[in-house]
């Protein structure tokens, strides 16, 4: 195989490498291209473009291929929790004795947020939505450690550890006082016996006289889909964090990008999106094959089906579309909706238009049903899948402050517009 590519422009020929990642996967290096030839390579949605190289996660989309610093997604789903997978995708190792407690401590020490915070709540309006929160408090939550959020590279790294566990232990807690503070709800403190997830479910719907206590089936189903959503190369919201980290912003700074960049509804916002789209076929007594006959139609698109990446199956909703049943019958609900998806699903599989194209069900077809099963409102869908890809954006933005010649991320374009006019000030027009 040749380990360099050719380029003729106007009958002129440039050579470049190309550079081979470790599972074999390759780039031309067109680092240079522009300064040789006065071109640069146009990709609207970057369906070719390697952004970075990152040891964090790879993707097979072909083979359906998923996997965190070499674990594939299947054994970590199967043996490990979120929280062990958010180290393993932070550090690149499994956890192991003092390290991970000193993580986990860092996490439980820190659950509770500053009563400061509570006057920032308090200024959302009841209608805000949870995203919005998110994004706005990540950045808040910055302000309340500024030593951790100074914008000093080196000073951001060395306290990284610290920031890493913080955050992931404040999106929780942010996620559940925002749907207290939406519910006009008193906030309830964290119990440090409780796992992640528990203790999540408990801040979340425990009440002052009424405790809440978290079913270990509802919390391991939580578990999972966190664990599940950990990472995912580098997808729109990874990028953002990334691009945004490239200017040298903090870390809290560029997740709370990252939480925008998840909420539309073609990334994290698709979850909410299913539900919805679900309801509806519900309710208008269809049993998908209508709405199934109006996305073919292009009148609708199908959520929770299609993958930029994933182009034969996506190995995370097999996960959950496994784990869907066994959830169901653990927690004793029975949904329409699932019924629906099922039979979407068995449709779609084996319509010309969905094989043509390559579209399957991906991460969010199943997820949303399970959450809706474990009682989250629906609007808190994608702030869970924000909690869950923590750790990914987490490790992204190491990544970049740790490079020794870190390059700002700055794409060219090519411009369509009006070619150069006189300009002529609309005073003097006469
Ligand atoms: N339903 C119906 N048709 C679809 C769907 C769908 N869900 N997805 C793609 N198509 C069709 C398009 O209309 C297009 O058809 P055409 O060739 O006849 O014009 C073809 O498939 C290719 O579609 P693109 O939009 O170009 O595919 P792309 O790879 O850019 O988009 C995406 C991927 C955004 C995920 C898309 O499949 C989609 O919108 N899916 C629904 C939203 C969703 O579930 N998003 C979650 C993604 S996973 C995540 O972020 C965790």
């Amino acid at each position: 195989m040749s380990n360099e590519a050719k380029v003729i422009i106007d009958e002129k020929e440039y050579r470049y490498p190309i550079i081979v990642g470790t599972e074999g996967e390759r780039a031309i290096d067109a680092m240079n291209l522009r300064k040789d030839t006065g071109c640069i390579t146009y990709d609207d949605g970057y369906g070719n473009t390697g952004s970075c190289k990152s040891d964090v996660t790879f993707i097979d989309g072909e083979l359906g291929i998923l996997r965190h610093r070499g674990y594939p997604i299947e054994q970590l789903a199967e043996n490990s929790s979120f929280l062990e997978t958010a180290y393993l995708v932070i550090y690149g190792e499994l956890p192991t004795g003092d390290d991970y407690a000193k993580f986990r401590a860092r996490i439980n020490s820190n659950a509770n947020m500053h009563e400061g915070m509570k006057n920032i709540f308090s200024a959302f309006p009841p209608g805000a939505h949870p995203m919005a929160v998110l994004s706005a408090l990540m950045n808040t939550v910055g302000c309340y450690y500024p030593e951790l959020a100074t914008n000093d590279r080196h000073k951001d790294v060395q306290m990284f550890d610290w920031a890493a566990a913080l955050l992931l232990s404040k999106v929780r807690t942010i996620a559940a006082l925002t749907y207290r503070h939406l519910k006009g709800k008193p906030w309830v403190y964290s119990r440090p016996n409780y796992r992640y997830t528990e203790n999540f479910l408990h801040m979340m719907f425990s009440d002052p006289y009424n405790d809440y206590v978290p079913r270990s089936e509802i919390a391991d189903a939580l578990d999972l889909i966190f664990l599940l959503h950990a990472d995912h190369e580098q997808n729109c919201s990874t990028s953002t964090v990334r691009m945004v980290a490239s200017s040298g912003a903090n870390l809290f700074a560029s997740v709370a990008a990252g939480v925008c960049a998840l909420w539309g509804p073609l990334h994290g916002g698709a979850n909410m999106a299913v539900i919805r789209m679900l309801e509806d076929i519900h309710n208008t007594g269809d049993d998908g094959t209508c709405f199934i006959e109006n996305a073919k139609n292009g009148k609708q698109r199908l959520m929770g089906f299609g993958h930029r990446v994933y182009r034969n199956f996506d190995p995370r909703s097999r996960i959950l579309g496994k784990a869907a049943e066994r959830i169901f019958d653990k927690i004793g609900v029975q949904d329409p909706l699932l019924d629906i998806a099922r039979r979407i699903e068995e449709v779609a599989l084996k319509d010309d238009y969905f094989i043509s194209r390559k579209l399957y069900p991906n991460v969010d077809f199943y997820s949303g049903i399970i959450l809706r099963a474990i009682g989250i409102p629906v609007e808190f869908f994608t702030v869970m899948f924000s909690i869950g890809r923590m750790p990914g954006w987490i490790a992204n933005w190491y990544e970049i402050a740790i490079q020794p010649r870190q390059k700002i991320h700055r794409p060219r374009q090519i411009y369509t517009g009006k070619n150069a006019r006189d300009y002529v000030q609309m005073d003097q027009r006469g």
